[in-house]
């Protein structure tokens, strides 16, 4: 679809044979990023930096089955110098209607390192985004897609998730998701200001052209705390307490990703990815004061979290200032 309809995209090659893929990454070279070619929770994308890393993500997951099924066919693709961000457009079949732009963090640990995640916290929207940036999504890659699965008989009715590397060259598309972002969905649904519930309807009835939606005109960032261990092997079952003295300020949403009660009515945690801590603002810099702010009134020793969610766009903020 892409090459057809002349969407901007990373070169990239599918393997399902591991000696093959590992020719192709010695042919390439590095940087270089292997891909899962199915679900894997997020977890299935490495970016390589040295051939040895690349090799060694195509064995994870051709030969050690790392990700089941979903390894069983990876892609090999170039890897885009550049910021990443996720757009997110509802689409109705025939148009789509842009929502916000946000950025995730990926990787597991401060600084960007450790592996990947399904994603540690995210801010929207995201700056890297202008007004230009937008349309040039919306133009070479959005309307485009939806086109394209028009032309090609699926129209696409829902979220149309588009996980952006904003390069010298413009934007270009990494991966569509039919889907909102986990954690871009929670900042968007703490900004949106409209009933999204109309929206939908709108785009299942295939009307959005005349629809419009309101934003806070704000900053919301959602820190994800999750279980120790995680994204690897991690406990459940430990407590979390003072979530109320979390919530306290009115610009502090926690969203529930992975908790439940227990018999005796203590709230627990049952997942890798937990509680999605959101604080609101009017800049980057506010809104991660809020949310970390929050964070410290948390009792869950057996959790952690990033503590540099938003850096690339606070240190713009700072040099802007
Ligand atoms: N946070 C990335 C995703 O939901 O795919």
């Amino acid at each position: 679809l892409c090459a057809k309809y002349n969407i901007p995209t990373a070169a990239y090659r599918r393997f399902t044979n591991a000696d093959d893929a590992k020719a192709w990454v010695c042919d390439k070279g590095a940087p270089i990023v292997v891909k899962a070619d199915g679900l894997a929770a997020g977890k299935g994308v490495t970016v390589a930096m040295t051939i040895d890393e690349a090799l060694a993500a195509i064995d994870d997951a051709m030969t050690d089955g790392k990700f089941g099924d979903a390894g069983d066919e990876v892609v090999i693709e170039e890897f885009l110098e550049g910021e990443e961000a996720s757009f997110f457009a509802l689409c109705d079949g025939d148009t789509a209607l842009p929502l916000l732009s946000a950025q995730d963090h990926k990787a597991a640990f401060d600084g960007d390192k450790g592996p990947n995640t399904g994603g540690m916290g995210a801010y929207a929207p995201a700056p890297i985004m202008t007004e230009f940036q937008i349309d040039a999504v919306m133009e070479r890659i959005i309307l485009p897609t939806i086109k394209g699965m028009k032309a090609e008989g699926r129209p696409y009715k829902g979220v149309l998730f588009a996980g952006l590397m904003i390069t010298s060259d413009g934007p270009q598309l990494i991966e569509h998701n039919v889907r909102f972002g986990d954690p871009e969905c929670q900042v968007l649904m703490t900004l949106i200001r409209s009933d999204i519930l109309p929206a939908l309807i709108a785009a299942h009835d295939g009307v959005l052209k005349t629809f419009d939606l309101r934003w806070r005109d704000e900053v919301a960032m959602s820190v994800v705390m999750a279980a120790q261990g995680y994204p690897d092997g991690y406990e459940k079952g430990s407590s979390i307490n003072n979530l109320d003295a979390a919530e306290a300020d009115e610009d502090v949403f926690v969203f529930h990703a992975g908790t439940d009660r227990d018999a005796q009515g203590q709230l627990i945690a049952t997942g890798g990815r937990v509680l999605n801590v959101t604080g609101v603002g009017a800049s980057v810099g506010e809104a991660q004061a809020k949310a970390y702010n929050a964070i410290d009134r948390i009792d869950w020793p057996e959790g952690f979290c990033r503590r540099d969610i938003g850096w690339r766009a606070i240190a713009r903020e700072t040099k802007d200032a």
